[in-house]
């Protein structure tokens, strides 16, 4: 039986996505040949990598404005050095929303002063920081626009006049935000796009080559640029699951409809964390994540019974991140209305128990 796939990452994928790609590996386009077997400079594979950099830009609103669209390896964690070495030369901006701001921070460090504009830190980064002071001198600010850990997501862009760049992994092509007050942005594949293996960054070209630095080739995105994702051999699977994911979503009314849908699902589910005596929400409620919702017992009540009954109701990945403890409920694109329910049904059913 397939299970509720409420994994924060690598997480859920659409069924016609994973059949489709799973027949691509036994023979791709009629060609007698495995998709993973075939040359990534075949015109079949090109036309594959230009699709999936196309549609990610379709998506964002973002073509013909200045924009280019890169598949690259190394996850979100390289965009963390990359980045920086790319674009900070002297000082960078960062708000600390947690764990991957952190690690953002850390990497950028080694390359120039880095200015902690905010931080979340002291409530345990249970919510977004506001109404804070963006100098004027940054070569840069960084934003996580969703904290997946703690279950945070700004729902408010800040505005600033410095470049704006930001590591959407887990909430990329989730809403309808301005894509184009960002000047990168970065996720790896592995929540709303694909397998693990390949990450998406969204780059305005004209913010480039203003750093003195040498940067070594695979680091540089202007090499990347200029060869297309292909300086080396691409992960040809990650990218072409991909770019099935991306065609799905258009296919399915883009973004604006899928945040209709993941509005819902995380409306079923915040109003049951809220309405249960024996869950309280971790987030602060102005700051809760549409894609992973996250919630504690409430004081005094064992979640025992609660594991048992969401196990045998073949629920998967909510335990939530060792940081914060209690259940993260991670409701990415893929994630049907049926799983929410039934999440919000065994909640309720637990309940009763207590
Ligand atoms: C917001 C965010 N940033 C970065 C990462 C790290 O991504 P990767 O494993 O692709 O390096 C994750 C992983 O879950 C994440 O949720």
């Amino acid at each position: 039986m397939k299970k509720h796939n409420f994994s924060a990452g690598p997480s859920i994928l659409p069924e016609s996505v994973m059949k489709k790609a799973s027949e691509a590996v036994i023979e791709f386009n009629g060609m007698g040949l495995s998709l993973i077997e075939i040359s990534h400079r075949s015109k079949e594979f090109i036309a594959v990598m230009e699709r999936a950099q196309d549609l990610a830009l379709e998506l964002t609103a973002l073509k013909g404005k200045g924009y280019k669209s890169l598949f690259l390896q190394g996850g979100a964690s390289m965009q963390f050095l990359m980045a920086a070495y790319n674009l900070l030369d002297s000082k960078a901006g960062y708000i600390n929303t947690g764990a991957w701001s952190n690690k953002a921070i850390k990497e950028a460090k080694l390359f120039g002063e880095v200015l902690e504009v905010a931080s979340s830190k002291d409530k345990n980064f249970n919510y977004i920081p506001k109404g804070h002071q963006i100098p004027a001198d940054l070569d840069y600010l960084h934003i996580t626009t969703n904290n997946t850990i703690f279950g945070t997501q700004f729902q408010k862009i800040p505005e600033t006049n410095v470049p704006l760049i930001a590591d959407m992994s887990s909430d990329i092509f989730s809403r309808q935000i301005d894509y184009s007050k960002f000047d990168l942005f970065y996720a790896g594949a592995q929540k709303n796009m694909g397998p693990s293996g390949t990450t998406l960054i969204i780059i305005k070209e004209d913010i480039l080559g203003k750093v003195n630095r040498v940067i070594p080739s695979m680091m540089d995105y202007q090499v990347q640029l200029n060869s297309d994702s292909m300086f080396n051999t691409p992960p040809v699977f990650p990218i072409y699951t991909s770019m099935l994911t991306l065609e799905w979503l258009q296919e399915n009314g883009g973004i604006a409809s899928i945040e209709k849908h993941n509005q819902q699902k995380a409306a079923l589910i915040y109003n049951e964390i809220d309405r249960n005596s024996a869950f309280v929400g971790f987030a602060a409620k102005e700051d809760r994540s549409f894609m992973n919702a996250t919630f504690n017992l409430a004081d005094g009540i064992d979640g025992a019974a609660f594991d048992a009954l969401w196990n045998e109701a073949g629920i998967s990945g909510i335990k939530g991140h060792r940081s914060v403890g209690g259940y993260r409920a991670s409701i990415y694109n893929a994630l049907p209305m049926d799983s929410a329910q039934l999440l919000v049904d065994v909640m309720q059913k637990f309940e009763k128990t207590i």
